[in-house]
Parts: structure tokens; sequence; C-alpha cells
């Protein structure tokens, strides 16, 4: 089975956990990207979504999909993304794209964050990929010091040979050679960094499931 038939996999047995009638919390990536297409199969027994990227908030909307902002959203009963790593526990490390801000602020408004995976984001430990931090770029040297002292190496995100510019207006590091033992006190710490928007932990706001696509099935796990 491919990669991306387990991706396919997962964004299908997502379905499962949206509550009709009500407003989903929509992540972003590649993942997502095969529950948005699910999702336009039962479109007309949801009351919208609230999406996490502009990338989503169009695929929402190419299917007929109604998108509202968080403002105007209450608590959302679940918000369903992908992950780059998921640990034992439900922390994950998220933000391979670039999204990772609006991602936070949708889970911390859910009451239930699904996750959904191939097998290859499951991992002991968080910290083999390269951590994504949202910073103020004017910031953003002063920050690269601040994970070298805790043995981190801190590049910024380009493309097209420029720095990446998030929804946000904002720019990515990528911070490599992390060994993160405790994910809740790194994400407290980091986040009170001057000038870090966000960091890629996502600790705080964890996965209460995993839907972890494999070649013998969808494994659900619960934390
Ligand atoms: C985007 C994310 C994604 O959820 C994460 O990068 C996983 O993406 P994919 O499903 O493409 O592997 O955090 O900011």
């Amino acid at each position: 089975m491919t990669q991306d038939e387990l991706k396919a996999m997962v964004g299908r047995a997502a379905l499962a956990y949206v509550v009709p009638g009500e407003l989903v919390g929509v992540g972003t990536g590649s993942t997502v990207n095969k529950f948005i297409d699910e999702l336009g199969r039962m479109k007309d027994r949801i009351a919208g979504a609230v999406s996490s990227s502009a990338a989503s908030t169009a695929r929402l909307h190419a299917l007929g999909i109604a998108v509202y902002d968080c403002n105007e959203a209450g608590e959302l009963a679940v918000y369903i993304d992908g992950a780059d790593e998921i640990d034992p526990c439900g922390h994950m490390v998220k933000g391979g794209g670039a999204a990772l801000t609006r991602e936070k602020i949708v889970a911390a408004q859910s009451r239930r964050f699904i996750c959904i995976a191939d097998e290859s984001k499951q991992v002991d430990k968080l910290g083999g990929f390269p951590l994504p931090v949202e910073v103020i770029p004017m910031a953003a040297q002063r920050i690269v010091r601040q994970f070298t002292a805790l043995h981190g190496q801190a590049t910024l995100r380009t493309r097209d040979g420029q720095p990446l510019v998030t929804d946000n207006g904002q720019h990515i590091l990528d911070v490599r050679g992390l060994s993160i033992d405790d994910p809740l006190a790194f994400e407290t710490e980091v986040n009170q960094w001057p000038g870090v928007v966000t960091v890629g932990v996502f600790a705080h706001q964890k996965a209460q499931v995993c839907l972890l696509g494999t070649p013998d099935g969808v494994r659900t796990l619960t934390f």
C-alpha cells in the first residue's frame, strides 16, 4: 500500500468522528486534503467548517463547504488534522505545512483533536522531524541563537529562494537536533521566548485519538 493510499484510508475513517449538524475544525496538509475530499460527500449534513489555512479554505470552498471564521464559531466538537510526528501520549510535532499557528488556534477551540496520519508518523520521542517554529521576522536570528544554546540547529524555511511567508505574514524556523524529553515543558518554555508566535509542539493541544494508517488497516489509538 502506498503512503498516499494510507492517507486516503485515514481521511475516510475520520468521517466517523464528524458530528452531523455541527461545524467541523479542519487542519492542513496532504492527509487532511484526503479528509476534505471525503467531507465533500457529507457536506449537506454538516453546518460547515472552520479552517486552519488559506489552502484548506480554498479546498473546502471548491467543494461547496461553507467556511466560518473562528470568531463566528463557538466551541467546535471536533478538530481533524494530520501530524509530522506523534508520540505514545498523543503529543505531536506539526507545522510541516507552515500552518501551525492557525492549527493550534482551531485545536484549542475544539473539544476533541482527531489526528490522522500514516504509520510513518508514529515515534517514541518527538524531535526527529525538524521542529517548525513560526517567528516574527525581526526576532529570527535571536531565536536561532536561543535554539543553539539547546543544541538545536535552526534554519529559516525558504521557498523559491526567499523566506517563506506564512498565512499570518511571519517566518518559519525549522530546528534540527533537538531532544524533546518533556513536550509540555518544552512547548511552554519556547512559547515564552520573545518573537515566537507558535512552536510546533502540540502537547497542550494534544490528540485524544489518532487514526493511524497501516497496511493492515486503520489502527485507532486513544490517549
Ligand atoms: C501542516 C501540518 C500537517 O498536518 C503536517 O505537516 C502533516 O502533513 P501531511 O499530512 O502532508 O503529512 O502540521 O502545518
